[in-house]
C-alpha cells in the first residue's frame, strides 16, 4: 500500500526545508527521511547515488514497479474543469519513506488552479534576455513550490520548425541558440527555487498534426546541430533534473523508446543524471522496449509500467531485473539530489504567493517581450499636445479579450487586463479619449477609424495544443474573429495613422502592412498584457522584444513548406530534408525576403555599433544609444562558418546576444562569449564534432537582416 507521506507542515517548516535543497548533502537530522538506523539512506552526508542504491537494495520487485508510473489518472484530464487539479502525482511508498512526486504544468505559469498567467515562451524568447529568462523561471518555481508541487512540466525547448505548428507559442522560438540561453536560465532559476525542471518534448516534437503517430525522419547533421542542442544546454549548462520524451517517434522509434536519444546520447554523451519522463499518454509499443531504452517514470499513470506488466516481461525473459533498477535508480537519485527526500512535502498554501510582486513581474515580462515591428513615426502615441493623439479608436473583438495560448500550458488567470481596458486606463490618465468598436461590421469601424486622431486594431490568432494552423492568416488563425485582414485595410484606408496590434502565438501574414503605420506584436503576453501594451503605445517604456521567428512575406516562403512530404508528413512520416536550413537560415540560404526578419524590432530611440573586435574567444562590439530618449538594444552575433562539401553552411548562425539598455548618448562594451563548438559542425560520418579549414565571417547587427560591423575570424 503506497500513501503519500503525510507530515504536518507549517510555512516556516516549509521555509527551512527548503533552505536545506541546496546544497544537498549537508548534515542534518533525518527527521523527515526517517530515522538512519533503519534507513541509511536517509543520512544526508551521503551522495545521492550512494543513497539511491541503499533504498534500491530495500525494495521488493513491486514496489520498484510501482515507483515507475504515476498514479492519478484524472489530474491532466480534469484540469480543464477543475482548476486546482495538477498534471499528476506518482505516490511514494511509505513503507520505506519514499515520498511521492507532484508534477504541474508551468511553461507560462503554473496549471494548477488560479496562477499568475505569465507571458507565453514565445514572448520570452522574443526578450533575447536571459535575465527575463531568470525571473520567469523564478516566479514559476515560487508558485510550483508555494501550490505543493515539486516538478514543473517545462520548459519546452521545441523548435519553431514549420510557422503552422499550433504549439510554436510554447516555445522560444527558431534558433537553437536562443532557445539555449532562455532555457538555460530559466531552468537554473526555477530549480534555485526547489522545484525541479523537465526539459521537454524530448525530441524533433515540431508539430500537432498526427503527434501521437508521426515518425520524424531527421538527419544525424540537423539533430546535432538544430534539434538537440538547447536539451544538450539544459543538460550540461543548467542540471535539468528531468527530461520529457516527446509523443512522436524519431527516425523510426518512439522518442520514448528511443535508446540513441534516452542513452547514446542523453547520459552517454552528455552525462545526464536525472529521470526520463514519458509524455503524457505517450503511445509505447510494449513494457520492455521504453524501459530497456531508458525511460525511467511513465505519466500520468502506469498503463505499461506497473507491477503486472513488468513482471510479466521479467518472467518472459524480455527485461531483466538491472534495467528496472537503473530507471528506479535514476528516479530514486533524483529525488535524493533534489533534496525531496529531507524536507516535508511543500504544503498547497497558495494565499502565501506574493500576488501584487508577481502581477507587476507579469507587466515587465510582457514589456521586455513587445516587439514593434514597423513605425512610420505614428508611433509613441505620447500625450496631448500639438500634432499628437487626442482621441483614439480602438478596434477589434481581440482588443477586449484576454488572448492565450490553448492546452496544456493553459493557466487559470488571476485578473487579466485586455489591450482595451490598459489602453482606457493609461489613455484617461492623459485625457486622450478612447473610443472602441469591435470591428463585426468594417464599414462602422472604418467610421470609428475616420473620427479619430490614431486607430488601434487588435488582431489576434489562437493558437492550442492539439492542433496545427490551417494556413498562416489570420482568419485562419482565429476564424471565429472573422475576417481581421480585411478589417484592418478598411480601418486603414479610412484612417492612415493606424496602429495595428497582434496578440500571435507564431508568424502570421501581415498582407496589409504596408498599409498601416504601426504595427506591435505583443506575442499572448499574459494577465497583465492590456497594461503593457498601453505603456508600450503610449511610450512609458522601450518595446524591448526582437522577433524570436521570421514572418514570411506568403506561405510558400516558410520554411519545411515544400509539400507534404516535409510538413505535415506522408504515409506516417515527415521528413526534415531541409536539413539544418530551418527559420532564417532557410530565407538567408534560399534568398527569400522576409516580411520581419529573426531578431528584428525597432526602438523608440536609434543605436550604432563600433569597434567590432574578434578573437577566437569572443566577440565585442560598443552600442550606443544616438538617439534622445533612453531605450533597449539588443545586439545580436551571427557567424557565417565555412562550409565542407558533405555540410555546407548556411549564410548566417546565432551565437550570441545581449540587451542592453542605454540613455541617450549612453555607450557599452557588449562581450560575447565564444567556443569551439559555436565554430564546429556536426561531421555525421565521424560522428563528432569538427571545425571546417577556412575563416569564419563574423557579423553584429540589430537583426539577421540588419548587420551593423563584420570582420573576419581566420585561423
Ligand atoms: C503535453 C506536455 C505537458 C503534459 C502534462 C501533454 O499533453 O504535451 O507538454 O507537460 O501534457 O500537462
Amino acid at each position: 500500500m503506497r500513501t503519500r507521506p503525510t507530515v504536518a507542515v507549517t510555512a516556516s517548516v516549509v521555509s527551512a526545508a527548503f533552505l536545506a535543497v541546496v546544497p544537498a548533502g549537508a548534515a542534518r537530522p533525518a527527521t523527515v527521511c526517517g530515522d538512519v538506523a533503519e534507513r541509511p539512506w536517509c543520512r544526508t552526508s551521503l551522495p545521492p547515488d550512494r543513497r539511491a542504491a541503499l533504498v534500491l537494495a530495500a525494495m521488493t520487485l513491486d514496489e520498484k514497479a510501482d515507483l515507475m508510473g504515476g498514479d492519478e489518472f484524472l489530474g491532466q484530464i480534469t484540469s480543464g474543469w477543475d482548476g486546482n487539479a495538477r498534471a499528476g502525482t506518482l505516490n511514494g511508498i511509505a513503507r520505506l519513506g519514499i515520498p511521492g512526486l507532484r508534477l504541474s504544468g508551468g511553461d507560462a505559469g503554473v496549471r494548477q488552479g488560479q496562477a499568475t498567467a505569465l507571458p507565453a515562451p514565445i514572448a520570452l524568447g522574443a526578450s533575447f534576455d536571459t535575465g527575463a529568462a531568470r525571473r520567469h523561471g523564478a516566479l514559476v518555481g515560487d508558485e510550483t513550490r508555494r501550490k505543493g508541487s515539486e516538478v514543473t512540466l517545462g520548459p519546452a525547448l521545441d523548435l519553431v520548425r514549420n510557422p503552422r505548428f499550433g504549439r510554436s507559442f510554447e516555445q522560444y522560438g527558431e534558433d537553437p541558440r536562443l532557445i539555449s540561453g532562455i532555457g538555460t536560465a530559466w531552468i537554473r532559476a526555477a530549480q534555485a527555487e526547489g522545484v525541479m525542471a523537465s526539459a521537454k518534448h524530448y525530441t524533433a516534437y515540431n508539430q500537432e498534426a498526427e503527434r501521437y503517430t508521426i515518425d520524424a525522419v531527421v538527419g544525424g547533421r540537423a539533430l546535432r546541430e538544430i534539434y538537440l542542442p538547447p536539451f544538450e544546454a539544459a543538460v550540461r549548462d543548467a542540471g535539468v533534473a528531468t527530461v520529457m520524451c516527446a509523443y512522436n517517434k524519431v527516425n523510426g522509434a518512439w522518442a520514448c523508446e528511443n535508446e540513441t536519444l534516452l542513452s547514446r546520447i542523453l547520459r552517454d554523451d552528455w552525462g545526464f543524471r536525472g529521470l526520463v519522463v514519458s509524455d503524457w499518454m505517450t503511445q509505447l509499443s510494449g513494457t520492455a522496449p521504453p524501459a530497456r531504452a531508458g525511460m525511467d517514470l511513465e505519466m500520468p499513470v502506469g498503463a505499461r509500467f506497473n507491477p503486472w506488466f513488468l513482471k510479466a516481461e521479467i518472467a518472459a525473459g524480455r527485461l531483466d531485473r538491472t534495467t528496472v533498477d537503473a530507471r528506479v535508480r535514476a528516479i530514486l537519485r533524483t529525488m535524493f539530489a533534489f533534496g525531496v527526500f529531507d524536507r516535508p512535502p511543500y504544503p498547497n498554501a497558495p494565499a502565501t504567493i506574493d500576488v501584487p510582486a508577481h502581477l507587476g513581474t507579469a507587466r515587465e515580462l510582457a514589456e521586455e517581450g513587445i516587439t514593434l515591428m514597423k513605425n512610420d513615426g505614428v508611433l509613441p502615441l505620447r500625450d496631448p499636445g500639438p500634432g499628437r493623439a487626442s482621441s483614439i479608436a480602438v478596434i477589434g473583438s481581440a482588443a477586449d479579450a484576454y488572448v492565450s495560448g490553448g492546452g496544456s500550458s493553459q493557466v487559470l488567470a488571476r485578473s487579466p487586463v485586455t489591450p482595451l481596458q490598459g489602453i482606457r486606463e493609461r489613455a484617461g490618465r492623459s485625457g486622450v479619449q478612447v473610443r472602441y468598436d469591435n470591428g463585426t461590421d468594417h464599414a462602422r469601424a472604418a467610421a470609428a477609424a475616420r473620427d479619430a486622431d490614431v486607430a488601434v486594431v487588435v488582431a489576434a490568432d489562437a493558437r492550442t495544443e492539439f492542433a496545427d494552423q490551417w494556413c498562416l492568416t489570420l482568419s485562419c488563425g482565429d476564424a471565429l474573429r472573422g475576417d481581421q485582414d480585411g478589417l484592418i485595410s478598411a480601418v486603414a484606408k479610412a484612417n492612415p495613422r493606424t496602429v495595428v496590434v497582434l496578440e500571435n502565438g507564431g508568424p502570421v501574414l501581415t498582407p496589409w502592412a504596408d498599409q498601416v503605420e504601426g504595427i506591435v506584436e505583443a506575442w499572448y503576453p499574459g494577465e497583465q498584457g492590456g497594461h503593457a501594451i498601453a505603456r508600450v503605445l503610449f511610450g512609458d517604456t522601450d518595446p524591448g522584444g526582437r522577433s524570436p521567428v521570421t514572418f514570411p512575406v506568403a506561405e510558400k516562403d516558410a520554411p519545411a513548406a515544400g509539400g507534404a512530404a516535409q510538413y505535415p508528413g506522408e504515409n506516417g512520416k515527415v521528413h526534415y530534408s531541409e536539413g539544418v536550413l530551418v527559420g532564417y537560415r532557410h530565407y538567408d540560404a534560399r534568398g527569400i525576403s522576409p516580411r520581419f526578419a529573426f531578431g528584428h524590432g525597432l526602438s523608440y530611440t536609434t543605436f550604432s555599433y563600433g569597434d567590432l573586435a574578434v578573437r577566437r574567444d569572443r566577440v565585442e562590439i560598443t552600442v550606443t544609444n544616438t538617439g534622445d530618449r533612453y531605450g533597449t538594444a539588443v545586439p545580436q552575433l551571427y557567424l557565417g562558418l565555412p562550409g565542407t562539401p558533405e555540410a555546407p553552411q548556411p549564410p548566417k548562425q546565432l551565437k550570441g546576444f545581449d540587451k542592453v539598455k542605454l540613455n541617450p548618448g549612453e555607450s557599452r562594451r557588449v562581450v560575447m562569449p565564444l567556443n569551439e563548438r559555436a565554430l564546429s559542425y556536426w561531421d555525421e560520418r565521424a560522428g563528432a564534432w569538427r571545425v571546417a579549414p577556412g575563416c569564419v565571417s563574423v557579423m553584429v547587427g540589430a537583426s539577421s537582416r540588419d548587420i551593423a560591423a563584420t570582420s573576419r575570424l581566420c585561423p
